[in-house]
């Protein structure tokens, strides 16, 4: 299976990261296709911890070709950080290939980003404030910036002034702000070209190399189905498109490159920010996954939001993505619920029963979910390595998630840590 995607199923911050990580293991190249550093990916190796914003979770493992594909929006500075960072703790970097289409995240567009959620007010989304949201906006404006611009001081230097003029209108407040300066800002930028140039290249060209070669090359998704930019909670998503179709043109690849999707979920549901969120809890149990599950995000800090897994949304997650397996993580985060609930069809406000996701906003914001209980338990599970091994309530818990989606599970994690896995037979190819 030369080309394996690996997406969230839910909200974003399913373990992406993680999975990732441990399949790199058996793959030549890992490549980040949309999104930007709104993404937080975590690796736990041993005792340190890694955070992942824009680089791909298989930098870790030396000798592997890691890309930034053309369909990523890249803030050079955090990129520039990111290797910083891994570089004093001894990663080794040289493998990273950045794609010299990919658009940039200006520091006009950080400054939009602020200033649209503070003109939403209460109707806000919650963005990470990183400026994801206008810099695809410039993209499809076609005024977008891009890698290959820093390269050519004339040209970069044409492309911000074109770029920024529209932005003065909106960003009145601020316009005076020393950021937007087109001396320093070009000045800035041309500095971030030469850091990362040795990075710049021909990435999709990369991709059919290894894939030619029968070589395996993971897709690495960043956020969730939930909140793609055209099939999630709309407007309460991201910018870009983090269902598995869009890999092939992150990264710019054919649909038949993509043989495996594998989607991630938790074994509930997490949300960061505004929008719908059917099966959300306000009890006890809410605070039990937060502390317990640790649900902090991991680039913003704020609490995540925390729920009964709802296999309506799943369900819907395995059809948009074509799944060919799910891994599940966080099970061992379930230990010590007395009883387990999983959403298994909604009743809307007139009460009519939907058993499929709403493509309905009014609909979904009321949509009261109907559940399916399950018995817990009560014993920890991070040191079991084996499904027998795992109390027959697990065992049941997960047979009935994989009987309702119709997918293989392929992976159960139980820990943070890179070993802390199940492995089941769908996931051993
Ligand atoms: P991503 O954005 O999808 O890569 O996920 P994040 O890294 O933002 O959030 C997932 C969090 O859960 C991280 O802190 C991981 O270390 C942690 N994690 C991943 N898998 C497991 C698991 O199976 N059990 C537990 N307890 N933690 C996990
Ligand atoms: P990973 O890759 C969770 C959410 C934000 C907000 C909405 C729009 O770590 O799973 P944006 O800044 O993208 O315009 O914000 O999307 N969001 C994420 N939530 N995990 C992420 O990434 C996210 N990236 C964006 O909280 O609700
Ligand atoms: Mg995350």
């Amino acid at each position: 299976m030369p080309g394996l995607a690996i997406v969230g199923a839910q909200w974003g911050d399913e373990g992406k990261g993680k999975i990732t990580d441990l399949l790199a293991e058996r793959a030549e190249m890992i490549v980040r296709f949309q999104g930007g550093n709104n993404a937080g990916h975590t690796i736990v190796r041993g005792n340190e911890e890694f955070k992942l914003h824009l680089i791909p979770s298989g930098i870790l493992h030396a000798g592997k070709h890691c890309v930034i594909g053309n369909g990523v929006v890249i803030d050079p500075a955090v990129l520039i950080g990111e290797l910083d960072g891994l570089r004093r703790r001894n990663v080794a970097i040289g493998g990273l290939k950045v794609s010299a289409n990919a658009h940039l995240i200006m520091p006009y567009h950080v400054l939009l980003d602020h200033a649209g959620e503070a003109r939403l007010g209460k109707l806000e989304i919650g963005t990470t404030k990183r400026g994801i949201g206008p810099c695809y906006a410039d993209k499809a404006s076609r005024l977008g910036i891009r890698v290959q611009d820093l390269l050519d001081e004339k040209i970069l230097r044409t492309k911000i002034m074109a770029a920024m003029e529209p932005k003065r209108q909106l960003l009145r407040p601020v316009a005076k702000d020393p950021k937007l300066d087109l001396h320093a800002m070009t000045e800035e930028y041309l500095t971030y070209g030469h850091r990362i140039e040795s990075h710049i290249a021909d990435t999709a060209h990369l991709c059919w190399d290894a894939l030619d070669a029968g070589k395996q090359v993971l897709f690495e998704g960043a956020q969730g189905v939930l909140l793609d930019l055209d099939h999630g909670t709309y407007p309460f998503v991201t910018s870009s498109n983090p269902v598995a179709g869009a890999a092939c043109v992150g990264a710019g690849v054919g649909p038949r490159d993509i043989d495996e999707v594998w989607g991630i979920t938790k074994a509930y549901s997490t949300r960061v920010g505004a929008g719908p969120f059917p099966t959300e809890l306000f009890d006890e149990v809410a605070e039990h996954l937060g502390t317990v599950g640790a649900e902090v995000g991991t680039t913003t800090g704020r609490a995540r939001r925390c729920g009964w897994l709802d296999l309506v949304a799943l369900r819907y997650a395995v059809r948009l993505n074509g799944m060919t397996g799910i891994a599940i993580t966080k099970l061992d985060v379930l230990s010590g619920l007395d009883r387990l609930r999983v959403a298994v069809s909604y009743r809307g406000k007139e009460g009519a029963r939907f058993a499929e996701f709403p493509y309905h906003q009014s609909v979904l914001h009321h949509a009261t979910p109907e559940y399916h209980e399950l018995e817990g338990w009560s014993e920890p599970i991070g040191e079991v390595r084996n499904l027998e091994d795992l109390p027959a309530a697990a065992r049941s818990y997960l047979d009935f998630i994989a009987d309702f989606v119709r997918v293989p599970l392929t992976l159960i994690g139980v820990g943070p840590a890179r070993d802390e896995v199940i492995w089941l037979s769908g996931g051993a190819a």
